[in-house]
């Protein structure tokens, strides 16, 4: 790949539970699913060394609104996907490190949330950034109050350094067919090129990431200048 590879990825993965419905399943099967493309496309990424950083949403500060069952199987399959996944965090070689509002969750799910961002801490290669509890208002509202509270004045460079993820986004997928942001990333997308596909993240394939890297190779970036 060309010197014009994205640095940063994020992928707000939607469809999971309309995957699980179109075939008579319940919501919750579709998270299960999700999840195994979320370890493919991470491995993908991990071994395009261009690559830097994957930001995935996983949870909203809006998702606590859904049923309580759901939130619940959420949170465990999160948990258990860590655990699992360490070996693949070890074997690529990949930092994990989550953004979000952590004080929201159960003090088990932060000790493993805690324990797979240490043991990773020294990999060098691809950050794998899972968004929990994240919003970006709440991100930014988290990060001004950091800025005020240490007296520090409010420059784009300091608020950028105080937010949970310091690094502009380049490219922004989301899979499941609708038009929006979601409160995900409003700043560090600010000049993101955004990929919106109507394919269930379920169903979101490396080969598709690849088709979607391809094409933004393609795109002249010219940040407010001329060509
Ligand atoms: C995205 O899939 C995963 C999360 C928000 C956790 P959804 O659960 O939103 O699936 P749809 O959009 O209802 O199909
Ligand atoms: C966005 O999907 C959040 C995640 C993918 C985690 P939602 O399904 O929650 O978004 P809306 O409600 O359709 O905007
Ligand atoms: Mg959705």
């Amino acid at each position: 790949m060309s010197l014009n590879t994205p640095r940063h990825i994020a992928i707000i993965m939607d469809g999971n539970g309309r995957w699980a419905q179109m075939q008579g399943m319940k919501r919750v099967k579709g998270h299960e699913a999700g999840a195994e493309v979320v370890r493919n496309v991470t491995k993908y990424c991990a071994n395009h060394k261009e690559i830097e950083r994957l930001t995935l949403y996983a949870f909203s500060t809006e998702n606590w609104k859904r049923p309580k069952l759901e939130v619940e199987f959420l949170m465990k399959l999160l948990d258990r996907y860590l655990q699992k996944e360490l070996s693949t965090y070890m074997e690529n070689n990949i930092r994990f490190q989550p953004i979000g509002d952590l004080s929201g969750f159960s003090r088990p799910l932060l000790t493993t949330i805690e324990t797979v961002e240490e043991k990773t801490k020294h990999n060098n290669g691809l950050v794998q950034s899972l968004a929990l509890n994240y919003g970006a208002k709440d991100e930014l509202v988290r990060a001004v109050n950091t800025l005020v509270n240490n007296k520090i004045k409010v420059t784009e460079t300091t608020l950028n350094d105080a937010l949970d993820c310091p690094q502009q986004v380049d490219l922004l997928i989301r899979t499941g067919g609708d038009h929006r942001l979601s409160n995900y990333l409003l700043w560090q997308a600010a000049y993101a090129e955004l990929f919106f596909t109507n394919t269930l993240w379920p169903d979101f394939s490396t080969t598709e990431l690849e088709t979607v890297i391809q094409q933004f190779m393609t795109i002249e970036r010219r940040f407010g200048g001329l060509k």
